[in-house]
Order: structure tokens, then sequence, then C-alpha cells
């Protein structure tokens, strides 16, 4: 089948249906072009709360699928590939992470959004890299703190917020791969760019930034910002959106380390394909499953965000 085709297939099942297919910025450029909507995970999470289709496709990674899943008990979340995973999610164990929490009854438990509703289950908030600065901000200021799994974030929060957060030492394989030496070449081969920086990557790059912030948030300053040039240091998906949206601007994918790979890709995100999309909504599946209890136990913390940001 030619990929124009699959598109018409996947409207008209989508119709069909009464399915709303959501992606994540870093998807393919033909999933993020079939898709109703797009948006980093907070604006995934959002949108998943509110709307009133009876299926929701997720492309993006099973902690994405799970959270639409735990919010929306009684719609069908289907997910393009079930082993689309996340190496982030996969650096917190929920029993290492449960005796972690345990070590420290005194201390308010919050997690970013990419982790399995197990270690959900065992936190007070969920943040994501798009609200985390400010939830950490409403809490009082000699609030004792443990932020995980990602440690570049907690780093990022630590430094911003004056905080002392005692920090999970997980990591997502994409993100920590960005080289600060090739980005400060880039940077003297195009002098008037900007940096733009995910709180992912590590601390260094975090303070050659001209901006930190989520997928939105880094998508939001290249369109209000002035400048005519942009290093980019996230996955590369996220270039799709920003030349849509700023056609008279330049946007330059940062390098990994190991230039031999095409390593600002992630290999989970690229998982979903046209193919996997029409496949799903025609056998509806695969499909999400959180087991109730558990369910219960991770929503209180993701609605505790939602309610704060
Ligand atoms: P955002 O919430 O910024 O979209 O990030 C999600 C993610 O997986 C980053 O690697
Ligand atoms: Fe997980 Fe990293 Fe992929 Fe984001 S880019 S989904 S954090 S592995």
């Amino acid at each position: 089948m030619t990929q124009e085709n699959l598109k018409e297939e996947i409207l008209r099942l989508k119709r069909e249906k009464n399915a709303l297919i959501m992606a994540h910025y870093y998807q393919r450029d033909e999933i993020q072009e079939i898709a109703d909507f797009i948006g980093d995970s907070l604006a995934l999470a959002r949108k998943a709360a509110q709307t009133d289709a009876d299926i929701i496709v997720m492309c993006g990674v099973h902690f994405m699928g799970e959270t639409a899943k735990i919010l929306c008990p009684g719609k069908k979340v289907l997910v393009p590939d079930a082993e689309a995973g996340c190496s982030l999610a996969d650096s917190c164990d929920p029993k290492e992470f449960a005796a972690f929490v345990a070590e420290h009854p005194d201390h308010t438990v919050v997690s970013y959004v990419n982790t399995s509703a197990a270690v959900k289950a065992h936190t007070d908030i969920v943040v994501t890299s798009g609200n985390a600065r400010k939830i950490i901000e409403s809490l009082p200021q000699d609030e004792k703190i443990i932020f995980g799994p990602d440690h570049n974030l907690g780093e990022y929060i630590n430094s911003v917020t004056g905080r002392r957060m005692l920090l999970w030492d997980g990591a997502c394989h994409v993100h920590e791969r960005f080289s600060i030496q090739a980005i400060l070449d880039m940077k003297k081969a195009h002098p008037g760019a900007k940096i733009l920086v995910h709180p992912e990557c590590r601390r260094p790059l975090q303070m050659v930034a001209d901006k930190v912030g989520s997928t939105a948030a880094l998508l939001d300053f290249a369109r209000t910002d002035d400048a005519r040039e942009y290093i980019v240091v996230t996955e590369s998906g996220i270039l799709f959106e920003m030349r849509r949206e700023c056609p008279g601007k330049t946007f330059l994918p940062a390098p990994a380390e190991d230039a031999e790979c095409q390593c600002n890709e992630c290999d989970y995100m690229k998982m979903s394909t046209l193919e996997k999309v029409a496949r799903c909504l025609r056998e509806e599946s695969p499909e999400i499953i959180v087991e109730p209890e558990l369910a219960a136990k991770a929503l209180r913390p993701i609605e505790r965000m939602l309610e704060l940001s």
C-alpha cells in the first residue's frame, strides 16, 4: 500500500471509530502529519484527560499511552507498537525506587512523567519537563524532596530553584549522548545561532543554552524569538514542527558524540509507522491495559500535577 493509501485508510477508520490520534513531537514526520493533536508530554496528558473520543491512538512511547489510560480508564487506548519503551523510564526499577522512597520517609516524592505506572504509584506528584519548575516552586522552600528518575532534569531544577532535591540517578540514552564540544564547534561556525536544549541533556549543555525547556517550550521560544538560526539539542523529530511553524528560520540538528550513527534519534519514538497506526486502528490492538488497583494509585499524583500546573 502506498503512503497516500495508508493515510486515507487511517483517516477513514479514525472517523468510523471516533478515534483521536495523538502524537509526540519526536514522532516521524508522516505520523505528525496525520495526527489530530501533537504535543509535549504535558499537552498529551491534558488532551487525553479532556477528549470525548472513544479510542485514543497514542503515537509516542509506552508511558504516554499508560498515562492516557490511567486518566481515561473507560476509553480504549491503543499504541502503534507495544515495544516502544523509554530508556529513562527503564532506568527506574519500581522495587528499587520504592526502597529509596522508604529510606526517606519525610520526603515528598516527585517523579517525572517518563516512568512506569508502578513508579508513579510510589509518587506524590508527577511532573513533566514543561511544569517541573513551577510545581517544585509551589512547594514550601524547606520541603524535603526526592526527584526521579532523570538526574539531568533534577540538576536543572535544583539550579534554577535553589532547592537541594535528592536525585535518582536515571537518564535518557538519547539526550545523554549530545556532545558539548560538537555543540561549541557548531556555535563557532554559526555565531548568530541560539542554542535550544532539552533539560534531559547533561548540565554543561544546559549551561551554554539560550533556552532550556520541554519540547513545547523550545518550540514556543523559536516561534517568538527574533534570531534566524537555532542549534537544536534534543531528539531531531522536533525539527518537523519547528520548520513547519517557522518557515523563515533555520534549525540545525545537534550532532551526538558518535557521528557515525543517527544518535539524535530516539529509536523507541521512531517505532511508530503509518503501517502500524493503520493496523492498530483496524485491529484495535495493541491496547494499553493497566490493572485498576495500580491505575488508581498512579492516578493521584498525575491529577495532582494537572491541578498544580
Ligand atoms: P517533553 O515532555 O519535553 O515533550 O519530553 C518528553 C520526552 O520523552 C523527552 O525525551
Ligand atoms: Fe525516553 Fe529518551 Fe526516547 Fe524521550 S527521547 S522517549 S526520554 S528514550
